[in-house]
């Protein structure tokens, strides 16, 4: 029955940066589905409040402090999550810088913003993929769910780290699909349009200027399903990818962005997004 293939009763999940937005949301229905979860992100808050609703659901719960752009905190995140909770099923590689970028031109862009973009967004899942390898090698099974972006299938204007290390996760998950399909390893790759998260809010996120977040909510306009996409857009994708119903599928690059890169045609980032110049 492929319903009962939907169960990850006794599983593990590890997910980075899920203490907010997509990623907070793909814990929640995991665990809804009967994952443990081990949540790592740099701000302990967050994290804890995740950890503390998945315990709430009656499922095993570790908030690890990790910034996924350093690999030695990585390797230890992963090391503590197989002592504590014994063994990892799956791995989703959320975290990601997502606002902020894309705003100066290329000549402002300095080499410590460009290796936190590239290091946030794409070296942070190969720190987690090499770091779970060998575990997930050892017992012909695992599952990994990359996070990328449709930024990371077209172009937009100014926006060099965001777009090339999203291009460079879809990239990674062929290539570890393709290297790992004999080990029972399944890797695939969620490719979000745009999320309306708690932070696209005016108020919520004080550095996310209010004309922002409202073209963000405008962009809605844009998608030809009429609207943003919710975290339980994604979290849904990702359940189905986690679980055994998605057994024959690797190096998959699923979007889910309500038809967003169907038409091929996208708003170029000159209006309403961002002003051709400041007056
Ligand atoms: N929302 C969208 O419209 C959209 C669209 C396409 C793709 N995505 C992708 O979806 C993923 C989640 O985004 P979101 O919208 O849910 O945004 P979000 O709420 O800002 O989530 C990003 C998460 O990444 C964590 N993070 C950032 N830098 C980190 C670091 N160095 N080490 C560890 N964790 C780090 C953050 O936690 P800390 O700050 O506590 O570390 C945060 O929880 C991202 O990969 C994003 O690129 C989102």
């Amino acid at each position: 029955m492929v319903s009962e293939k939907q169960t990850l009763d006794g599983k593990v999940t590890v997910i980075t940066g899920g203490g907010t937005g997509l990623g907070k949301a793909m814990a929640l229905a995991l665990a809804k589905a009967g994952s443990n979860i081990v949540v790592a992100a740099r701000r302990t808050g967050p994290i804890e409040q995740t950890a503390r609703e998945v315990t709430d659901l009656g499922r095993r719960a570790l908030a690890i402090p990790t910034d996924v752009t350093d690999s030695q905190q990585v390797n230890r995140m992963i090391e503590t999550a197989l002592s504590e909770m014994g063994k990892i099923n799956i791995l989703i590689n959320n975290a990601g810088i997502v606002r902020g970028q894309g705003r100066k031109p290329i000549w402002e862009i300095t080499d410590e913003e460009w290796h936190l973009g590239i290091d946030t967004n794409l070296s942070s899942a190969f720190f987690c993929c090499r770091a779970v390898s060998q575990h997930f090698i050892e017992r012909k099974s695992g599952k990994v769910i990359n996070v990328a972006s449709g930024e990371g299938l077209r172009g937009v204007r100014d926006n060099y780290m965001y777009c090339s290390a999203k291009g460079g996760v879809i990239q990674l998950t062929r290539t570890l699909a393709l290297t790992w399909a004999q080990d029972n390893i399944k890797v695939n790759c969620i490719v979000p349009g745009f999320v309306d998260t708690r932070e696209l809010q005016p108020d919520a996120r004080p550095e996310v200027p209010p004309e922002v977040a409202r073209a963000s909510r405008s962009l809605g306009e844009f998608i030809p399903v009429g609207r943003l996409g919710i975290p339980g857009d994604i979290a849904a994708l990702a359940l189905f990818l986690a679980s055994d119903a998605s057994d024959y599928i690797t190096g998959g690059i699923y979007t889910a962005d309500g038809g967003g890169l169907a038409g091929g045609t996208t708003t170029t980032g000159y209006a309403p997004t961002i002003p051709i110049k400041e007056e």
